[in-house]
């Protein structure tokens, strides 16, 4: 039986849908604007959507905001600024709350910064990918080295001091010397936040079915671990399998996904994990996922409901939490699943044995092996019903 005593942190995640062109390597929910975005309707929408789903957090206070995408950058600052102003007088929002936005080099100029920054957005995410033009072609990317450079500058000018790059490795035909002088490039604007990605191929997009030639795994693992010490040279320490901040500019709206906190999300396709106090338990559901029948007035917002079982709760506790580099503390299971730690104690056992958890009886920590193995790790968890 679950039993919640502390309070969880609440996030929300607003979904922005549309992008200039679909990237081969993508699989989030985006979709190519071909005729126009209806950017006024989709912000009537999220703000209906939202209204719609207060009963579920009544009175809960907002630890961050994220404009999450698809391409955010692609909506004016005045429909960002609605969308903030609607959310403020509908939800309990502290003044310094972290309200992250993802932009795209190839949409953006200082103007439309400086207007995010008016709106309240003070933090923005670069999808940088790569500053080199043949890799940025590879890729299918709409933006080119210049543009990339342009956007942190404008970044930097428009005064967004919490900043992310977004940036890939592995990438087709990718050397190990092109990997590392792509990330001391990035690396070199200061910034305080990178999330470093290799690229995965991914089911259901272009390059799973034309597969680029990728590097070969031993050049994929010298450029991690020689880049893992270019980017701590610079002063940033990893906390998560591919998020690097300097201290204090962590990614608050992350790690409370990471560390198992709740998140409303609106907007097409988004979905929520929503722990019902009252209830004791703990819920996801997810809106409809083409921009069509988000919008389409006769329809629902949500499209699907679930109570998470016993099983599915520890699996995605862990599931989330190993990713840490940190770990969580262990009483942070309780907290945050309503169940007792005793039901984690064979498995515990089992990891610590195999040397992929550390032994400190306090912390649910990977070991350097526990994180090189992560998947055998969390799979460990996978508790069949
Ligand atoms: C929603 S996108 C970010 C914003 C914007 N749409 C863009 O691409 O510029 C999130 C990030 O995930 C990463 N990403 C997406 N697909 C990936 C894949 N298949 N493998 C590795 N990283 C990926 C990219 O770095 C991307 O910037
Ligand atoms: S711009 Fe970003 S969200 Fe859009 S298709 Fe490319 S990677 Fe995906």
């Amino acid at each position: 039986m679950q039993k919640f005593t502390v309070t969880i942190p609440l996030s929300l995640y607003i979904h922005i849908p549309w992008c200039v062109r679909k990237c081969p390597y993508c699989d989030f929910n985006s979709h190519e604007s071909r005729n126009g975005i209806p950017e006024d309707l989709y912000v009537d929408a999220l703000l209906k959507d939202l209204n719609e789903q207060l009963p579920r957090i009544w009175g809960r206070r907002l630890v961050s905001i994220f404009f999450g995408g698809g391409t955010p950058s692609l909506f004016s600052a005045q429909a960002i600024d609605k969308i903030l102003t609607g959310v403020n007088t509908l939800m309990n929002i502290g003044p310094d709350i972290e309200i992250t936005l993802e932009a795209n080099p190839g949409t953006v100029d200082e103007s439309r910064f400086i207007g995010f920054r008016q709106a309240g957005v003070n933090r923005l995410s670069l999808g940088i990918q790569s500053l080199q033009d043949e890799k940025l072609q590879r890729l299918g990317r709409i933006h080119h080295r210049d543009h990339a450079l342009r956007a942190i500058d404008a970044a930097q000018k428009a005064g967004f001091d919490n900043m992310n790059l977004d940036l890939m490795h592995g990438l087709p035909g990718q050397s190990i010397a092109d990997a590392l002088h792509d990330l001391k490039d990035a690396l070199a604007w200061n910034t305080p936040h990178l999330s470093w990605y290799q690229l995965t191929i991914e089911p259901n997009t272009v390059f799973y079915s034309k597969p680029p030639r990728l590097p070969e795994d031993e050049t994929l693992w010298d450029i991690q671990e020689e880049g893992k010490k270019i980017i701590a040279e610079q002063g940033l320490e990893q906390y998560e399998v591919s998020a690097y901040a300097k201290s204090g500019k962590e990614c608050v709206h992350n790690l409370n996904y990471w560390e198992f906190g709740d998140y409303l999300g609106i907007g097409a396709g988004a979905h929520s994990k929503i722990t019902d106090v009252d209830k004791q338990v703990i819920t996801r559901h997810w809106q409809m996922r083409t921009p069509k029948d988000y919008l389409d007035e006769s329809k629902a917002f949500v499209a699907k409901e679930t109570i998470l079982s016993e099983q599915d709760v520890i699996f995605e506790f862990m599931l989330n939490a190993l990713r840490l580099t940190n770990g969580v503390p262990l009483n942070l299971f309780t907290q945050r699943t309503g169940l007792e730690t005793v039901v984690l104690e064979p498995i515990l056992t089992q990891a610590k044995a195999k040397k992929l958890l550390v032994e400190d009886p306090t912390l649910l920590k990977p070991t350097e092996l526990g994180r090189r193995f992560l998947n055998d790790l969390m799979g460990m968890f996978l508790i069949k019903q």
